[in-house]
């Protein structure tokens, strides 16, 4: 046996005992129930295996207790690894002890209360891997005054303002993102009530908005982790970094954190803080397709974007319908190819124009060939040029009447531009846009036009647009190819009825709350739904 081994069992001896001299009652009050230690070294090994193995560990647990996290670190690592160790407890009674049992090793563990220490103005003093299973003290049983003094600690560091119902657990891990360092590891291990209640929501909103949320393990509440406070834990992984707009998070589920029962990437787009998280890793996202069975059609009315019959006769630049004398209410704005689009969010002028650099119009006009002649002698020149060309003789020309007008493609709100190589730098063979202005599109683009139901939807809340154009974002890339043809060379193509029948698993929170099977809605008041 090592004398890591040995100080281990030391500990859980001392716990058994430190735990009888205080009462049930008492301990739970300072939220004093401590990680069993087949749990600590599981979930101590998981977090070291999200570092890089040759990092040097700057370790905290700020809810130490005896210590069992540091112990499961000890286990694990070699201790030339360890740079430093601290440990913070506000109660001696367990401090004491923890201690002397640690006192061979290089812990630093200081008897104060967490809220209380000063906090740590360099990258150098934060901790780089945290470790905690914070007290779980109900709202109740702290005074209103110690509740205002911690509401006032979270709005000046994070700007957040947490709610009055919130347990001690929720401070605790706002609080010690300033023991932090950039880039470093937090494992907190939590009642997983957050997920689901509002006062969670400020919780949701961090682990969204502030830092990169990595993974969350719910145990499944039949089996219960602790045997005296009977609550449902989750383990919350996230690195304290910026998120990156199309990541995901794994959301796991019961089992072990090494062998869950159930996997899900969740899009961090789909993490709406006021949504109830537990319901992410039910049936609506799933890895194998469509779970719900709804699909984009449902949503969108699909159409291509519109064949000109020959675009470098149509499509006219500023300049050229100038010098043609083409008049303005012949040319309606078209949007020009992909690759000149370099955003995702196309902004309008005061005349729906697009704000793009390269602005293009289309030639489109339904009068007759005897009426453009008497009238409009600038466009009846340029029509007489393109039949020289042979324009008005091609397929599509002919089928048309007369052959210089256009296809009905009102403006889209949402286009999808279908090719693309999976193996550019930009790795997106899919890019949906959203669209302000008035611009029509040819068949480079997809464009998709809300089913009535959406559009009313959409009317009522306009913000429901944008969430609906970051959830098409979020859709993995795979999913689209999946429904799409592949070329050689990475080059991917999707026809409208193939982007109509992909899943719309991930748009399903959006929807108004009878167009959903299950899990509440996060955009619409069913109150003003109307009829
Ligand atoms: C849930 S226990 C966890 C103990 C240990 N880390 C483990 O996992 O077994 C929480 C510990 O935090 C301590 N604690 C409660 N409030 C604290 C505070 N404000 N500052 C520091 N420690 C606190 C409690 O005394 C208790 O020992």
């Amino acid at each position: 046996m090592n004398s890591i081994e040995a100080i281990e069992i030391d500990r859980l001896e001392r716990q058994i005992q430190l735990d009888s001299e205080k009462s049930h009652a008492e301990r739970n009050r300072q939220g004093q129930f401590a990680t069993p230690p087949g749990l600590a070294a599981e979930i101590v090994r998981a977090s070291l295996k999200m570092l890089t193995s040759e990092e040097s560990i700057r370790f905290l647990d700020p809810a130490f207790g005896t210590g069992s996290f540091y112990s499961a670190l000890l286990k694990w690592l070699t201790i030339d690894r360890l740079a430093r160790a601290q440990g913070f407890e506000i109660d001696e009674h367990y401090g004491r002890d923890a201690s002397s049992l640690w006192k061979s090793t290089p812990l630093q563990l200081t008897i104060a209360n967490f809220f209380e220490l000063p906090i740590p103005l360099t990258n150098e003093e934060r901790s780089n891997l945290l470790v905690c299973n914070p007290p779980y003290i109900r709202h109740h049983h702290f005074s209103q005054e110690s509740k205002e003094k911690l509401q006032r600690l979270i709005g000046k560091y994070l700007g957040l303002k947490l709610n009055g119902l919130a347990g001690l657990y929720c401070y605790f891990l706002l609080h010690a993102h300033n023991w932090l360092a950039d880039g470093g590891l937090a494992c907190w291990l939590v009642p997983s009530e957050f997920m689901d209640v509002n006062y969670g929501r400020e919780v949701k909103k961090y682990l969204r908005e502030q830092v990169t949320l990595l993974r969350l393990h719910r145990f499944d509440i039949h089996d219960v982790q602790f045997d005296d406070a009977l609550v449902s834990s989750v383990v919350i992984w996230f690195k304290k970094s910026p998120p990156q707009e199309n990541s995901s998070v794994d959301f796991t589920f019961g089992g072990s954190l090494s062998s869950p029962t159930k996997t899900t990437v969740i899009p961090r787009s789909a993490l709406n803080p006021n949504s109830k998280w537990s319901k992410l890793d039910s049936s609506t996202f799933t890895d194998d397709g469509p779970s719900t069975g709804t699909t984009l059609s449902d949503l969108f009315q699909i159409k291509r974007g519109l064949a000109t019959g020959a675009n470098s006769f149509f499509i006219l630049t500023p300049e050229e319908a100038a010098r043609y004398q083409i008049p303005a209410e012949f040319l309606r704005p078209i949007l020009p190819s992909p690759r000149y689009v370099d955003g995702d969010e196309i902004l309008a002028d005061e005349s729906g124009n697009p704000i793009l650099e390269k602005k293009l119009f289309l030639l489109d006009c339904k009068l007759s060939e005897t009426h453009v002649k008497q009238n409009f002698a600038g466009l009846w020149a340029y029509l007489e040029m393109g039949k020289q060309k042979g324009i008005h003789a091609g397929y599509i020309c002919t089928h048309r009447s007369p052959w210089y007008s256009q296809e009905n493609r009102p403006p889209a709100p949402l286009l999808c531009t279908y090719m693309g190589r999976s193996d550019t730098k930009v790795a997106r063979a899919f890019r949906f846009l959203l669209n302000h202005s008035q611009a029509c599109a040819a068949n480079v683009y997809l464009m998709l036009y809300p089913q009535p139901f959406l559009l009313k939807a959409i009317d009522k809340n306009p913000e429901l647009l944008r969430r609906l154009w970051d959830a098409l974002n979020s859709i993995p890339v795979e999913r689209l190819i999946h429904s799409g043809r592949s070329y050689g060379g990475g080059l991917h193509k999707l026809e409208p009825k193939e982007l109509a029948q992909a899943s719309a698993d991930l748009l399903m929170h959006l929807l108004p709350p009878e167009r959903r099977q299950d899990s509440q809605s996060e955009l619409f008041d069913p109150s003003a739904e109307g009829s």
